[in-house]
């Protein structure tokens, strides 16, 4: 016994001594808030300066001396982007560097369906973490306002709401394996042609309700531990430094706890940066910074022009501690925390993911007469006409760019699935031929030199002799094609695309129009064109979802995440003359007003009562659906509480399917302007033939305020609302109507 006792207090002896010798920063049964004191007490001035900007492209060094390794940050949001070299962007020329590529986002948030947007961040966490990257630069969540937005396809459309809810779960499964999301591009950067330039002029009340709940749900809900700032100026002053954004809104009013991070070559300014709430700078290209200069870095605006403003007295460490901190909790949130789950590359369970998202985003926009899912009885001669058919989509776009392991082109996965049938190939038009994109090659030669007279006659011939054609046109992520820096230049579809469908139609009406975007588009043959399907870029899996549909493997379920516009005119920021279009050339900065308000995408259209050409929320099915009557559990509702709603859902039709049951709320008396309608609440739904089931849709007070832009705060006023539920913002068949006590 007495032998027993000993060897205890030796045993505790020893840990005591141990965890003496073990410094707070470094003790993991710590609080965080107190490892980082620690740490920041230890720090040297020359230390901390260089925790809060880049040493390389894409990594910002940690404290060697503590222990604390690099930080390594990477493109987002659709997949790891290869290794570049350490001071430029070409590729490094990696071999281990291939990844897979999940769907763009737009495709995610047109699944409507949250757990795919936890898969979403999982999987990429988890190619992130075998890459060794702590931050992906990634999601974006700014709205799409007009449909000429060059980074659409990288965003999650134009509700906030549908917005927050998907960009709340990526944000948690990408965090759950232990990799930072980079919120991006605090905000307004919805001009991409001068993004470099615009100052946005807003109203309090649409930044507040259009522009900035997705970020406020990611920081808030998601607990997003890094927020990228955007290129753009508000209020006069650059979004990587601005005080109202980032100081007031996001680090004081929203209690963000996370780093501010500058997009790339976004900070412009030290001692705005000292001062106005950025923490980490990158991507700077300041006069000292030339290509593989080894004192680039040491330049950038938070680099030594900081040290010196120390230096001379003119700041203390007081801002600089305060940044400090933030990097400091970064690191413990991810370089240094040893318990994070096993990173997988390419793997089997992501690849998987990567088909469902593309196959639930998928939309269904027309099917006349049901001729999808195509009759392979009496489907034996497939014509696949179109360039996206065969064109990589994974290269291209900008920053987006993967070199994808895989990247199953439509033209193969239609082969693969119908290969009972004869399926034919016309190329029918040549759009921008570029073979390669920041060092990643696209998989198949684009090269044709036919003019396109005899590329028109080619698909036509051919059509005569098809029982289907299936055009695979839209655009392409070249330059004004959907891709970074620059805005489309028109609504139309691009090259002859709309020229060979018109002279197809002429011999065979039995037309599917597949349009890869992330862009709405122009369809002037629309009357005529029996089947049109929405496929975005969806990556990896591209050919393989696209043909599953078509066959009907997979019942299309995929809503619309903004308003298909007949025409531009359509749009609120057109129609108000509020776009500055694609026609400058000097580097002036230019007030950018968005005159339109809050009356972006649906409530824009609906306000002026417009038709689009497709509504949001709108995307069809190979079954039907019938929504019931709603039951609530009240009909008063107080500013605390909560009311519920259920509404039966059958599906009416002979096969499975899945439904999203969309719930908009209609202000029916206010002191100030309303949306005719806003969605506030949505649940999707898998149903059998002839099953019903409740689904149950919960508001509170939130659901029906508005921004005050008097009192600078929301407001849920008293009084009757309207609630419309159904399966389009255009099909909203049940209507219950409540009070706001
Ligand atoms: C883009 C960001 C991107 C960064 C790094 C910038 O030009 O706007 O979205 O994350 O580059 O590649």
């Amino acid at each position: 016994m007495k032998k027993f006792i000993m060897s205890a207090l030796l045993i505790g002896a020893t840990a005591a001594a141990q965890a003496q010798s073990t410094p707070v920063y470094l003790d993991e049964s710590k609080p965080i808030e107190q490892r980082i004191d620690d740490a920041l007490s230890r720090m040297t001035l020359e230390e901390k300066i260089a925790v809060i900007h880049a040493q390389s492209k894409f990594s910002s060094p940690g404290v060697k001396r503590l222990g604390f390794p690099d930080l390594w940050t990477d493109d987002g949001p659709h997949g790891v982007r290869p290794d570049v070299l350490w001071d430029e962007w070409e590729q490094a020329g990696q071999t281990n560097d291939s990844c897979v590529a999940f769907p763009a986002l737009t495709c995610l948030a047109a699944t409507w369906n949250p757990q795919l947007a936890r898969l979403y961040g999982e999987s990429l966490g988890e190619e992130a973490l075998y890459r060794n990257k702590n931050v992906m630069l990634g999601p974006g969540v700014n709205i799409y306002r007009t449909p000429l937005g060059g980074r659409n396809f990288e965003y999650m459309g134009e509700d906030p709401w549908l917005a927050s809810r998907m960009v709340v779960p990526y944000v948690q499964g990408l965090q759950s394996k232990g990799v930072a999301a980079c919120v991006k591009h605090y905000a307004l950067n919805n001009d991409e042609e001068y993004r470099h330039q615009v100052n946005v002029i807003v109203s309090d009340r649409a930044l507040h309700e259009i522009y900035l709940p997705a970020f406020k749900a990611a920081v808030q809900e998601g607990g997003a531990w890094s927020i990228m700032g955007a290129y753009n100026l508000y209020q006069n002053q650059h979004n990587c430094h601005n005080a109202t954004m980032l100081n007031k809104i996001l680090k004081k009013d929203w209690g963000f706890d996370g780093v501010v991070i500058s997009d790339w070559g976004g900070c412009h300014d030290t001692e705005e940066a000292i001062k106005n709430g950025l923490d980490l700078e990158f991507g700077s290209w300041t006069d000292g910074l030339t290509m593989g200069a080894t004192n680039a870095y040491d330049n950038y605006y938070m680099a030594l022009p900081y040290k010196k403003l120390i230096k001379e007295g003119k700041y203390t460490t007081k801002e600089l501690d305060e940044k400090v901190r933030r990097v400091l909790r970064l690191f413990y949130r991810t370089t240094m925390n040893r318990h994070k789950p096993y990173g997988f590359l390419c793997s089997d369970n992501h690849y998987a993911a990567a088909l469902k998202i593309a196959q639930e985003g998928i939309v269904l926009l027309k099917n006349d007469k049901n001729l999808l899912p195509f009759d392979l009885q009496k489907t034996k001669k497939i014509l696949v006409v179109g360039e996206n058919a065969i064109k990589m989509m994974t290269v291209g776009g900008g920053s987006s760019s993967l070199k994808a392991q895989k990247e199953i082109l439509p033209l193969d996965g239609i082969k693969a699935r119908f290969a009972d049938a004869e399926v034919d190939y016309a190329r029918g038009y040549v759009g921008d031929t570029i073979q390669s994109y920041n060092g990643v090659t696209v998989g198949r030669s684009l090269y044709e030199t036919r003019p396109q007279a005899e590329l028109t006659a080619e698909a036509v011939e051919k059509a005569k002799q098809a029982d289907a054609v299936i055009f695979i046109g839209g655009l392409n992520k070249s330059d004004h094609q959907d891709c970074e820096g620059h805005d489309r230049k028109s609504y139309d579809l691009p090259y002859a695309q709309n020229e060979v469908i018109e002279a197809i139609l002429k011999v065979n009406p039995r037309l599917v129009y597949v349009n890869i975007s992330g862009n709405g588009a122009a369809l002037p043959w629309i009357n005529k064109v029996p089947a049109v399907v929405q496929a975005w870029f969806i990556g990896s899996e591209a050919g393989e979802a696209i043909a599953s549909v078509l066959a009907g493997d997979v019942n299309p379920s995929g809503k619309l995440p903004f308003t298909w516009y007949a025409s531009l005119s359509q749009c609120g920021a057109h129609a108000t003359g509020s776009y500055p279009g694609n026609w400058r050339e000097d580097y002036k900065i230019i007030d950018e007003e968005y005159k339109e308000g809050i009356y972006v995408g649906y409530r824009y259209t609906d306000h002026k009562g417009l038709k689009p050409l497709f509504a949001f929320g709108h995307g069809l099915s190979y079954t039907t659906f019938k929504v019931g009557k709603a039951t609530a559990d009240k009909q008063e509702m107080t500013a605390e509480g909560k009311i519920s709603l259920v509404v039966p859902v059958t599906n009416t039709g002979k096969v499975a399917g899945s439904e999203t049951v969309q719930l908009y709320i209609a202000a029916k008396q206010s002191k100030v302007d309303r949306p005719v309608k806003e969605l506030k609440a949505f649940q999707k739904v898998y149903l059998q033939p002839g099953e019903t089931r409740n689904v149950t849709l919960t508001i509170g007070a939130d659901a029906v305020s508005y921004y005050d832009e008097t009192a600078n705060g929301w407001c849920a006023e008293p009084g009757t609302y309207e609630v419309l539920i159904g399966t389009a913002s255009d099909k909203l068949p049940t209507k219950y109507t409540f009070k706001l006590k």
